[in-house]
This record gives C-alpha cells, structure tokens and sequence, in this order.
C-alpha cells in the first residue's frame, strides 16, 4: 500500500460522477472526505462500497465547511455537488441558482478564509448553447439556455474573479453525456428522476419501463436521430485526478472540455443496447423537443494534449456493458 498523499475534498461525492472520482482519488493514494447532503446520493456507495469518510451535509452551510477546514489538512476540493435536471431548472429556476450559485459561493468563501485556494469543478457543455460548429472546441462562444447551464456559467465566471481577487486556482471540466459505470460493476448511474438516455434504454431492457422515447427522427443525421457525445464516467474521473494534481503542481486557472470527440445516435445507442443486453427493447418515435441541437461532440484536444489524459473506453459498446453489468445489480 502506498503513503496516503493529500487530503482532498469532494463535495457530491455520493453521487454519480462524484462517486467514480472519489474512487479514482482513492486509488491513485488520496485521502478523501466526501461533503453530500445526500438529496441525491447513495450513502452506502461512500461509506460501504469505496469506505471512505462521509459527512452528511450542505455546501451552504458555512458552519459545517469552517468546522471541516479548520480541523483537517485539505489540500484541494473537487466540487460536483449541484442539481442537475436541465428541465427542472427551467420550471424551478431558484431552486439551481440557489443551490449551484449561492451553494458554489459559500464554498469559495471558506475555502479563502481557510487558505484552501484549489478547486476541481463540474461544468457542462450546455454553456455553449446551439452548437455554431462541431467539434466544439472551450473557444466556442457561450449561450447558456437554461438556470441550469446558466448557473454553470456564473459559476465559472466567478472563479476567474476568484483567481483574480484572491488567488484561487481552478481547473473548470465541461462535461459531455456522462455514461457507463465503473468497469469492476462496484459503482454506477442511479439518479432519480432519471433523464439520461443510456439508463433510461437499460431501464427499458430491464423491464423498468415500457419503452424508450426517440425525440425527433427527421433530423439531419445519418439515421435522422439527435447525436451526442459519450464520454465514460470512469475516463471522466480520471481527468479529474489528473486536473488536480496539474493544480497541486501550481497549475492555474483552466477550462477544458471533456468528451470523446465521437458522436452516436439515439438509434445506436438503443442498436448496441439490444446487442449487449440481448434483449428487445422498444422504442417509440415521438415529435422532437424543443432546443435538442441535432448534434453535440466536443474536441478534448486541449484536455489530451495539456494533462495528458486518454479516454480508456470510448467505444459504445463498453459504455453501455458496464452501465448494464451495474444496472443489472442495481435493479435486476
Ligand atoms: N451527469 C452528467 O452527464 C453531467 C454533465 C455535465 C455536468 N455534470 C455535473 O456533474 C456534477 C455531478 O453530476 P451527477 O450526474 O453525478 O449528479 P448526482 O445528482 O448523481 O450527484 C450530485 C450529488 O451532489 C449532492 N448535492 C447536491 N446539492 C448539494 C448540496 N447543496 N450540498 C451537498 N451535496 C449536494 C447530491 O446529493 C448528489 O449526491 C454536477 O455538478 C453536474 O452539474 C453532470
């Protein structure tokens, strides 16, 4: 067993991505204590699964992070903890403000009182808005179009005036689709509501639900359906680790996007779910939503090329086998 390196902060780390990342740190000889007011997360993936220390509580509560930066050595925080459902956030905008905006403040507010001044954030493609071009590349202009992408937003703009007033050093990751479990089957996708296509088609197969909606099938795509990038939950938390150890090193301020520079379809998507899970899965084509661009894929040239890092399992098929061995234990 290696030397227990720094301690690092993950706040969310119950959740989904969090979770994946709070694993991969632990691997790579981290010390973690998870934050996660467990709204959405899973207990028992933090403390039985990865047996790492959790404290059950809000990144507002300012007591909570002044009493846990005063009596531990934190060197760094990764912080997903947000709401995530882009829907939502339209029909309940405070509700994301409140807790990806003010949450998000009052974290950097204690972590600059308490000298903790490196943070790893989860950002989102969906600043950019209508896709002008694709590949996308961190250049491509901004035009947030819901609270959701929108908190985001301000977000990363507040830690350039962060960086600016006090100092703090931030690598912002704008994340694709996020899909796939951890290849071992130990950890996985679990939100409720669930929104994501991946588990929303493995929910189908498992029997869960009646069928999986293809939102629009006349768009100018090969197959006429939306197309998205993928990018494995477990590549995704790999970077992570890599954009903190790029700021323990004195790294600055950086955004990078984190995709796998590849494009499937719904209808591939819901094609190599039947293969992998062998089973029929019914699809019901419906009329499109509105904002759905026809296509989304992001350059990771600068991620690649500035940290180094390489996604291990950009390959369809992968993705959606882990996510089905993890389904499958989940609600099998
Ligand atoms: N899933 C994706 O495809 C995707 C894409 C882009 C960005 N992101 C971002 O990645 C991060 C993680 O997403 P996820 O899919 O793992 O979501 P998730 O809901 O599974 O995880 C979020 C976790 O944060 C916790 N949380 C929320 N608000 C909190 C608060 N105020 N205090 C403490 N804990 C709180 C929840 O209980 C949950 O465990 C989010 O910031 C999200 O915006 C996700």
């Amino acid at each position: 067993m290696s030397q227990a390196k720094a301690t690092i902060l993950v706040t969310g780390g119950a959740g989904y991505i969090g979770s994946h990342a709070v694993l991969a740190l632990k691997r790579a000889g981290y010390e973690v204590v998870v934050l996660d007011n467990l709204v959405y997360g899973h207990r028992e993936l933090v403390e039985d699964v990865i047996k790492v220390e959790l404290i059950v509580g809000d990144v507002s509560d300012r007591s909570i992070l002044d009493q846990l930066f005063s009596t531990r050595e934190i060197a760094a925080v990764m912080h997903f903890a947000a709401y995530i459902a882009v829907g939502e956030s339209v029909t309940e905008p405070g509700k994301y403000y409140r807790n990806n905006v003010n949450g998000t403040l009052t974290l950097l507010e204690a972590m600059v009182a308490a000298e903790v001044k490196k943070l790893v954030f989860s950002s989102t493609c969906a600043i950019y808005g209508m896709p002008k071009q694709v590949p996308m590349t961190e250049e491509h202009p901004q035009d947030p179009m819901s609270p959701y992408a929108a908190s985001k937003w301000m977000v990363e703009r507040m830690l350039g005036d962060f960086e600016q007033a006090y100092d703090l050093k931030s690598v912002a990751f704008r994340y694709f689709n996020a899909s796939g479990a951890n290849p071992e089957g130990l950890l996985g996708e679990d939100h409720n509501p669930e929104t994501h296509l991946i588990p929303l088609v493995l929910l189908t197969a498992l029997g869960k639900r009646e069928s999986i909606s293809i939102f629009g099938s006349d768009y100018p795509t090969p197959d006429g359906t939306c197309i998205r990038d993928y990018i494995h939950v477990s590549d995704l938390a790999d970077a992570h680790v890599l954009g903190l150890e790029y700021l323990l090193k004195g790294g600055t301020r950086e955004v990078f996007n984190l995709g796998n520079g590849n494009g499937f379809s719904v209808k591939q998507v819901i094609e190599t779910a039947r293969a992998v899970t062998g089973r029929e899965i019914k699809a019901v084509e419906r009329d499109r939503r509105a904002g759905d661009p026809p296509v989304l894929i992001g350059s990771s040239d600068k991620v690649r090329q500035t940290l180094g890092w390489h996604p291990q399992y950009p390959d369809l098929n992968d993705i959606i086998s882990h996510a089905w061995q993890w389904h499958q234990k989940r609600h099998g």
